[in-house]
Parts: structure tokens; C-alpha cells; sequence
């Protein structure tokens, strides 16, 4: 398995990790695979998989970089604190190694929410501070609203399917040394991509290198510098496969050949505006996560 920096810090993750929403496998498939380098595991407050992660991950707590999330219906610093306490409590552990901002909250100032997360740093309840669904601009503000820490990952959905983090997210993200942790990226399942790669360019490829659609998938997100994945699966077999996808790299012309035959959505500026104002709005009634 290839390690990265975890932003500009020493820390080194794996290139692979594994997402734990909707998740329905065992303890031993979570520690399958910490054996076999995943040794990034998300989950979230509302995933509801927080006290199984802690769980698996007990027996090899050392090795295993445990990433949750507080949800935005408690960024407020009263809130958040509780939140961080509960999430420490489901997970069994006296430390969380990386604690997400969901998705931006529009009804409560960021400095309150930062300035909360850098007192729970200060306290030792949280080693590294990252956010999730954060546009360039909503990062910088983040960014803006400390001097004592510093936001090291911002979880996007990035697939070959979904490139609208490629518009300004992914290189904001990389001039300012903050890791892009790439969620849905088999594109929420494989037969998704498939759908859109009419020439079956994964098909040639596979003949070609002998790895499986899922690896190559994987592989061309993973070439990008500052990119780690969490793809989820219940299933060893598919969990073993993706770890598979690190190790090695796609050539150049490989990688041009999905960049260019794989079918992509990528929102424009319009519309992620559009879908942001309609979250505020929800926001300011009382009705988000
Ligand atoms: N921050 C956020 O707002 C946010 C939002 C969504 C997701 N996430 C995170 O990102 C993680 C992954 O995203 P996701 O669950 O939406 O989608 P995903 O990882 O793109 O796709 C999951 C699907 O792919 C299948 N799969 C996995 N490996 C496979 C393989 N090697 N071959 C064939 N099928 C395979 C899984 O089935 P099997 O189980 O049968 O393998 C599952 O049906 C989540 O679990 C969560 O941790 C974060």
C-alpha cells in the first residue's frame, strides 16, 4: 500500500482506505483491511457505524487512523463538544485521529465551529482537524479562522463519474497542501461507471494490465498527488481487491484513455450555487443532517 501526507503534516495514510456508510460487513472485514494497509477507516456521527469501527479496531488501535464526522446540525461550540464526547464514547478510544466538518453549516459562524475544534486539539480529544463538502471559498474561511491549527483533508465526492471537484477544489487543495479524501469514488458501484464508459475503455485495460475495473477506477484517482479514496465494501473479497489498487500506476496512456472515454458529471459554478443557497435555506428552517 502507497502512504501519503496527511496535508502538510508527517503523518502518512494509505492511499486506500475504507468508508463505512451503509457499511453491513463484520469486525473481521474492518480488520481484514487494517491487515492488508486500509488502515484509514471513516465513519460519521450519523453513519451509525462508529461503535462497530471502534469495536474492530480495538485489538490494533495503534494501527488504525480512525476519521469521523460531527454533523452541522451540531457546529455550535455546546453542541460540537457534546458531539466529540459521544463520538469518542461509541468509538471506545480517548483520542479521534481525524474530525470532520460534515458539510458547511450557513447558520453558524465557522470561527465558533473551528475555534471549538482547536480547543478539542488543545485537549487531546483530537489529533487532526478536516471538513467535508467544502467549496475552495468555504475552505478558505475555515483556513481564515485559525492560526492554531490547521485543516489537513477535505472529504469530496471524486470519482471517474464525478469530476466537479476538479473545477478549483483540487488544485486550491493542492497549493495549500490539504488532502482530497475521495468519497463515492467507485461512483457509489461499479455498474454506474460501467454505465458510462460506452467504448468499454475499463474492458481494453483490464485485458491489458489484469487489474479489475474497481482497481482502475481507484488507480486514476489515486495518481493525483494530493488524492487519498475510501471506497466502502461488506465484502472481503472486494476489500482485498481495492487495497490492490494502490502499488502501482496507471501509464500515461492508460490514464488518458479513462480521462478521456469515461463519461463524467461535473456540476458548474451555477449549479453548486444553486444547490448551496437550497442548503442554507434548509438550514435556516431547522431541517439539515
Ligand atoms: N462526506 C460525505 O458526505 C460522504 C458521502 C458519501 C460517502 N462518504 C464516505 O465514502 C464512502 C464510500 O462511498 P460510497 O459508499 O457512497 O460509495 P462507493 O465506495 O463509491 O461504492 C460503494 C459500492 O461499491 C461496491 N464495491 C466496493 N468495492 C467493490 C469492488 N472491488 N468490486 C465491486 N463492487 C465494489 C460496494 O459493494 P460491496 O459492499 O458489495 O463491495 C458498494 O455497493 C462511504 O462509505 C463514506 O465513508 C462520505
Amino acid at each position: 500500500m502507497q502512504l501519503k501526507h496527511l496535508g502538510s503534516s508527517s503523518i502518512l495514510l494509505p492511499e486506500v482506505g475504507l468508508g463505512t456508510s451503509g457499511f453491513t460487513g463484520t469486525e473481521d472485514t474492518l480488520r481484514l483491511a487494517v491487515e492488508n494497509g486500509a488502515s484509514l477507516i471513516d465513519t460519521a456521527e450519523i453513519y451509525g457505524t462508529e461503535e462497530l469501527v471502534g469495536k474492530a479496531v480495538r485489538p490494533v488501535r495503534d494501527r488504525v487512523f480512525i476519521a469521523t464526522k460531527v454533523a452541522p446540525r451540531n457546529f455550535r461550540r455546546r453542541d460540537l463538544i457534546a458531539a466529540a464526547e459521544n463520538s469518542l464514547r461509541r468509538l471506545g478510544v480517548n483520542h479521534i485521529d481525524l474530525y470532520q466538518l460534515h458539510w458547511p453549516n450557513y447558520t453558524v459562524p465557522i470561527e465558533e465551529s473551528i475555534g471549538t475544534m482547536e480547543d478539542l486539539v488543545a485537549a487531546g480529544k483530537v489529533r487532526f482537524v478536516g471538513v467535508s463538502n467544502f467549496s475552495a471559498e468555504e475552505l478558505r474561511r475555515a483556513q481564515s479562522a485559525t492560526s492554531k491549527i490547521r485543516i489537513v483533508s477535505n472529504q469530496v465526492r471524486y470519482s471517474l463519474i464525478d469530476r466537479t471537484a476538479e473545477n478549483e477544489l483540487l488544485d486550491y487543495c493542492r497549493v495549500h497542501n490539504v488532502t482530497i479524501i475521495a468519497y463515492s469514488p467507485l461512483g457509489k458501484g461499479l455498474p454506474e461507471i460501467r454505465a458510462c464508459d460506452p467504448e468499454k475503455a475499463l474492458d481494453q485495460l483490464t485485458r491489458r494490465s489484469q487489474k479489475t475495473h474497481a482497481q482502475l477506477a481507484l488507480n486514476w484517482l489515486i495518481a493525483k498527488d494530493n488524492v487519498i479514496a475510501i471506497p466502502r465494501s461488506s465484502e472481503k473479497k472486494h476489500v482485498l481487491e481495492n487495497c490492490g489498487a494502490s502499488g502501482w500506476r496507471l501509464s500515461p496512456d492508460e490514464y488518458s484513455l479513462l480521462d478521456s472515454k469515461i463519461r463524467f458529471k461535473q456540476r458548474s459554478r451555477t449549479g453548486l450555487t444553486l444547490r448551496r443557497w437550497k442548503r442554507r435555506v434548509d438550514q435556516s428552517f431547522g431541517r439539515q443532517l
